[in-house]
This record gives structure tokens, sequence and C-alpha cells, in this order.
């Protein structure tokens, strides 16, 4: 996820274009960059890798780019490190275009191989590079127009994308194409903007249009024509925004966490699609051939928090499909235990940021030890993704809350195609099984916006706990994992005490905390453990426990016992916790919501923990 703008008009482009930036930076944050046609009509690019200050202090605030029309960038990379070279704007070499970009280009290495047998070089590792030259390639091909160009390119390019792009033939105008990625274009007394998302612009007009999908913008004069993939005209209707800033920058959500909770199924979709290739996983990408997957005698999975619940779900998945003997980790334990590691293990760290403390030293010691190494993380470049011997990048764009829940997701996912496909190379699932599995991870974003649009009955019943004391959640295989993140994601933001519990261990002792009225929150998705974790219900009941049951559509006879439930819909079992673990989120977020707490901000918390 990145940030663009554009802007043409009467005044200077370039303060206009930084400050617009400014209010994108929550969308990625470690390189940025601005193009300015300048009066002799040359495009001038300036770009630096670090915040966005960084290139506000190198172009003195926009000051040494003199010119009324340009584009700008703030990155989260996702193909390519994060450095000078690989910032937006990218430009063909002659400079003819130059274009900026928001979104992942799926197919760009076989554009890029296309290209260069055409002549083309790539002096980034970047996919928008690509796009760029391809409209480049297109433009003089057809020596049509810029819409011709980049119509032609649209066509061939899989991905999403929200680019603004310039031409050098065409001084004074900027150009948009959209498919998937957001996009907003305004326009106000003779001046057009182009951005990612409203807080760019609010400040100067909050009349906007909405370009659609595989749709054509062209920005000149304060006016904004649009075409189709046709190339023909069509008309958009003009939209008055009435958000604050504030609430523009979460995109009308109260907050963040609510937002990412809201982008998971673009996460999963996103994470899924950087390895999926027709119709099979392709894990090549991630640097761990299907010979070294057959290799693997052991997994050892390291992390802290949610990223060790993670951990924890994979445990179960792996070991069922892969048949593979798998152990997690807790980094700040691992990484001083005196441990012994297979020659042939593999140590997986999972890290949203990829820069947590604990997980980097686990990371060096299990290199020590000549182990190899698998990252799956979700910040390109990050200490932990330079160090490991391979990286599964996880795509769920910049976290802002502190408690994560779509980059938890997304690294589900991960987890989840690792599974399938060391299944599937060491023989111990069916190619038909390893399919369905596919498939199953492809449908997975629409049955959690099924989850979400039950949220109404979480907030309802979440208002009724803002005075819980102490609350257990509880589960079997898969659901007790699971259980480990909803009581995490509870405690964090709402400050309850609560803890989760394996469902067979209450009887060893945590049942005698049950109480009259104690919160017992139990997920139950595993058929196999159906009757014994409902039994764990009924003990817990019998005890005067308050009963949320949280199950797969179906199970209607958990209401005999439960005295809450909630559903989400059925999937292959292997992959439930990213469907009940959305109900959780949700629960905790209503939670802290009815304490009037910070959600984004919980007090005593980092997001990152890059300490010991
Ligand atoms: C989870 O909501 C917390 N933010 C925290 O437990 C987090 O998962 C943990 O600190 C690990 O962070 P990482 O994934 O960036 O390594």
């Amino acid at each position: 996820m990145c940030g663009i703008v554009g802007y043409t008009g009467q005044r200077q482009a370039a303060p206009i274009l930084l400050d617009g930036l400014s209010k994108l930076e929550y969308r990625g944050y470690d390189s940025a960059g601005l193009a300015v046609r300048n009066r002799d009509g040359e495009i001038e690019i300036v770009k630096a890798k670090g915040r966005l200050a960084v290139l506000s202090e190198k172009t003195d605030g926009g000051r040494t780019l003199q010119g009324c029309c340009g584009i700008g960038h703030t990155r989260w990379a996702t193909h390519g490190e994060p450095s000078e070279n690989n910032a937006h704007p990218h430009c063909s070499d002659d400079g003819n275009v130059v274009g900026v970009h928001n979104g992942i280009i799926e197919n760009y290495q076989e554009l890029r191989e296309k290209l260069q047998r055409n002549g083309y070089r790539f002096y980034s590792g970047t996919d928008t590079e690509v796009a760029v030259k391809l409209i480049d390639y297109y433009y003089k091909k057809y020596l049509g127009t810029p819409v011709d160009a980049i119509n032609h390119a649209m066509v061939r390019i899989r991905g999403s994308y929200a680019l603004a792009i310039m031409f050098k033939e065409y001084p004074g105008e900027v150009f948009a194409a959209r498919k998937e990625s957001p996009m907003i274009l305004g326009v106000a007394d003779g001046e057009c903007y182009l951005a990612s998302d409203v807080p760019a612009i609010l400040k100067y007009t909050r009349n906007v249009y909405y370009i659609g999908n595989m749709e054509i913008g062209r920005l000149k004069d304060g006016k904004v024509t649009f075409y189709n993939l046709d190339g023909d005209e069509i008309e958009k209707e003009l939209v008055e925004i009435l958000w604050d800033a504030e609430a523009a920058e979460k995109a009308g959500y109260e907050h963040f966490m609510m937002k990412e909770i809201h982008e998971q199924p673009r996460a999963i979709t996103d994470t899924l699609n950087s390895v999926l290739q027709d119709g099979a996983l392709n894990l090549d990408g991630v640097g761990l051939t299907d010979e070294e997957l057959k290799d693997i005698s052991h997994i050892c999975i390291v992390a802290c928090g949610s990223a060790y619940h993670v951990g924890a779900v994979a445990q179960y998945v792996i070991e069922d499909l892969a048949k593979l003997p798998v152990r997690v980790e807790l980094a700040s334990e691992f990484r001083y235990r005196s441990l012994l590691l297979d020659p042939k293990e593999l140590v997986v760290i999972i890290s949203q940021s990829g820069e947590t403390a604990d997980s980097l030293a686990a990371l060096r010691e299990a290199k020590k030890r000549g182990a190899s190494t698998l990252a799956v993380v979700n910040v390109v470049g990050s200490s932990i993704a330079r160090e490991a011997d391979h990286v599964f990048y996880t795509m769920a764009g910049p976290e802002i809350a502190v408690a994560t829940t779509k980059a938890y997701s997304a690294q589900l996912i991960a987890v989840y195609c690792l599974a399938a496909q060391l299944g599937k190379v060491r023989g111990t699932i069916t190619e038909e099984y390893y399919q369905e599995l596919v498939r199953e991870m492809t449908l997975l974003p629409e049955k959690v916006n099924k989850v979400l649009e039950e949220k109404g009955r979480l907030q309802w019943f979440a208002a009724k706990q803002a005075n819980a004391k102490d609350v257990f959640f509880i589960g079997r295989g898969v659901d007790y994992a699971v259980s480990l993140e909803g009581s995490l994601k509870l405690k964090e933001i709402s400050y309850i005490h609560s803890e989760a519990y394996a469902a067979g261990e209450l009887k060893h002792g945590t049942i005698s905390l049950i109480e009259d009225g104690t919160l017992v929150i139990s997920v139950v998705t595993q058929s196999a453990l159906f009757e014994k974790i409902v039994s764990n219900m009924v003990e817990c009941k019998s005890r005067g426990a308050q009963l949320f049951g949280l199950t797969s559509y179906g199970n209607y006879s958990i209401e005999d016992t439960a005295d809450f439930v909630t559903y989400v819909p059925k999937t292959d079992e292997h992959f439930a916790a990213s469907l009940a673990v959305v109900p959780l989120q949700l629960l905790a977020y209503y939670v802290s919501l009815a304490r009037g707490l910070d959600v984004d901000k919980p007090r005593n918390l980092a997001k990152s923990v890059t300490v010991e």
C-alpha cells in the first residue's frame, strides 16, 4: 500500500504534492519522490529514502522544483527494497513517460522480460518501473495518444494499480488509471488533484470524482475527462466529500484498527496472489525450492505475541498436512535456550515489523547453529527480512494500530501456503486435495467479509462486557491457537485480564477460577473435537460461567449450551482460524470502545518492540 498524489493548475506543484503526501504517510513511509514539469517542459524527478521529511528537506519544502504540474509518491515497498533507486516516480529512459503507482503488478516479471526483448533496460527492482515502461512501449508502438498507450497497458497488466502518469509531449496534463487500488480525482478553480485517499486533497477541494475500475482520467485545466477501456469518453458524477480530515485518513472508520480489520480480505487476497500462479502455489519468489521443501526434517517456528499465535495455528496445520514435526517457540525464550536444532531443521521467524528484537536475535541464533531460516514479514527490507535465508512477504500494507489484525491474517495465509506446498511436494496430500486447499484459500476473503457483516451483534454483546473482570478463552487444536490470539486482543486494548486455555486443561486447575458470571468464550470450529469442547463448556456452565460460543454455521446444537453464539462460514478446518479470529478482534475492539480507551494506541505498548 503506497500513497500517490498529482496536481495540475496555476500554482507551484511541489509544495502541494508534499502536503498531500504528508496526509498519506500512513499508507507507506519507507521512501518518497516527486516529478514536476518545469518551465522548459522538462520533467524533473527528485527521490529520497526514508520518511517524507527527508524528501521535503532535499527539495527545501518543494521550492527547488519549479513547475505547475506534477506527481508524487510515498512508498510501502512490495517489490524491491526501500531505496532511492526503487522510490517512485519511475520513468522511461528518455523521460517520455513518468509515473507513480500504488498496487501490485502480479505479472511484472513476464512483462519485464517482454520489454527487455524489445530493448528496454531496468534500473530498479520494482513492478512500477515495468508498468511505466510498458506504457511507454505502447505509446511508441502505436504512436497514439496517452489514453491509447495506457489502455493497451491496462489490458496486459494483471494485478492492482492506481497510476498517475505524465507524458513529455503533454505538458500541464496528468493521466490517471485505476484497477482495485483506491484513487480519487478532485477539481477546484481551474486546478486538478489526484490522490490515493481523501485526506491528501481535502484542504484544496471537497469536489471529487471516484474513478472506477479499468477507467482512465485526463486531468487538464481544472477539468477531468474520463475514458473507458475502449478509449471512449464516459461521464462521471462529481461528489462532495462530507468527512473531516482525520476521519478521512481512516477512510471514515473511527480507528485504524477497525479500518485494518476491514482490510483483512484485501490483505489475504494480495498475500495469496503473491505466490499463486495458474491455480498453483509457487514459492520460488520465497526462495524455497520444492527440493528444499522435501529435504526438511523438522520445522521450528519462532515469534512473539500475535505472530507467535500464528505459529501456534501453523503447528497444527503443517503437522496435519505435511506430516512434519513442528514446534513453536517464543523468541524471547528461544534465544537463550541451549538449542538443539536438527541439521535439516527449517527455522521460521514470523514478524509483522521484521524488527522485533527478540525475533531478530532468535534468527541470528538459528543461523549461528547452521539452520536454514525463513522469515514471514510484512515490511520489505526489514532487518529480519534482510538476514533470513528466505523471505515470504505478507502483503498487508502498513499496519498502524498497535493491535495487529490484517498482518496476523496475512501471516496465516503465508503459513497455509507453506503447509499446502510442503504437503504437495512431500506427497502427504493428494493433488486433488491440494487443489481444493488452494481453491478454499481463494474463498477466504469473501468469507471474512461475511463475518464482518455480523459485527453489530458483537458490538451489542461487547457493550455488556465493559466491566468484565476475568475472561477465559478456551479451544482445542486450531481453536486453542485462535483463543490465544483472541485473549491477547482483549487484554492489549481493553486492559481486561483474560487467559486462553486448552479446553482439556481446565480440569487441571483453571476451572477453580470459574465463578458465577465469569465469561468463557469457547471457540468451536474443529468438528472432530466438537463434542469434547461442548462438554468442557457444560463443565464451566455448571459452575456459573456465562458462555459465548463461536462456531461454524450448521453447529446449531451449541445453542443448547451457550448463552450467546456467533457463527462463521464453514471452510476447510485447517483454515478456520482466519474466520474465527475476526469476531474475537471485533469483540476486543468494541469492549475497548465501551471502556472509552484509545483503541489504536493502548497504554504501555508499541507497534514494534525493537528492544529486549
Ligand atoms: C499484537 O497485537 C501485538 N501488537 C504484539 O503482540 C505483536 O504481535 C508482537 O509484538 C510481535 O510483533 P512483530 O510481529 O512485529 O514481530
